[in-house]
């Protein structure tokens, strides 16, 4: 059971940034090694596979087509709605072997298990303290079939990033913004709470043309350190088995963007 009431922030700060899906897919059309690494990583360890925070399906479709049974959970109303308008464009074998639920990785129980869950592409940074991380890591466990495994992959913490002005926009490139895709000049501000670990990052669209409507959305990302993570792992009674620092299965080290962690449940 979810204990208590988040912060309005965090929960604004997990939901706004997915608001819009279109421009989610947008955003990360390019992103592609991630998903060949969960490909592989399905290959290696056989499904069927639970996805928590499926998002509009970037992995979950791929796996899908690779011939895996995969169930995907996800708590925003439009990124499903979007995987779904996705998955029924797949070809009928993949299509039939991909399905998508509403669900809050904090306290989903499916009464099912997979001998793989995943959870990749940071949303394991909406888990937000040592509480949640325990809800998030029974959900996993309740759902492992006995030996299974659990990967995902969150961010490593970048401490010259952390460090960037609060008062500072910092310009991007403009953008188009569906649904009407007009031109938006594109900031964003970055502020880091080093009590919390939580990093905010506000995104400003602004039309470029009249009538220059504004847009903003957040995004709440918890900062995990490697060695923090390694420890709560460990006395959520998870192993380590193997521990990457990119998506080519390469080491942790200094130059790691993400850092990718395949576990067990150690504890039943
Ligand atoms: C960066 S996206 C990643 C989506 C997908 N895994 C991918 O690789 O594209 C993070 C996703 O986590 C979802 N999410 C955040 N908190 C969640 C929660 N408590 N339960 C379920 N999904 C959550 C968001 O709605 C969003 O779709």
């Amino acid at each position: 059971m979810k204990v208590g009431a988040r912060d309005p922030k965090l929960e604004e700060g997990s939901r706004s940034h997915y608001e819009n899906a279109a421009y989610y897919d947008q955003t990360y059309r390019r992103r592609r090694e991630d998903v060949d690494f969960y490909v592989d990583l399905a290959a290696r360890h056989g499904g069927p596979i639970l996805e928590l925070g499926a998002g509009t399906g970037r992995a979950s479709r791929k796996l899908a087509l690779a011939g895996h049974e995969v169930v995907g959970i996800d708590s925003a109303e439009p990124m499903l709605e979007a995987a779904e308008r996705h998955r029924e464009k797949l070809p009928k074998h993949a299509r039939e072997r991909l399905s998508y639920a509403l669900g809050d990785l904090l306290e989903l129980r499916l009464g099912r298990r997979f001998p793989l869950v995943i959870s990749p592409f940071n949303v394991f940074m909406h888990v937000y303290d040592r509480r949640e991380l325990a809800l998030a890591l029974e959900t996993v466990r309740a759902h492992l079939a006995p030996g299974g495994y659990f990967v995902f992959d969150v961010l490593v913490p970048d401490p010259e990033a952390l460090a960037r002005d609060p008062e500072r926009v910092y310009r991007g490139r403009n953008v188009r913004l569906p649904p009407e895709r007009t031109l938006h000049r594109y900031g964003e501000r970055f502020e880091y709470d080093p009590v919390t670990q939580i990093q905010t990052v506000t995104m400003i669209f602004e039309e470029i043309d009249p009538p220059h409507r504004v847009v903003t959305q957040t995004l709440t990302h918890r900062q995990w350190f490697p060695a923090e993570l390694e420890a709560l792992l460990h006395y959520e009674g998870f192993e380590i088995v193997e521990r990457f620092g990119d998506f080519e299965r390469g080491p942790l080290d200094e130059y790691s963007e993400s850092q990718i962690l395949v576990t067990r449940a150690v504890t039943p």
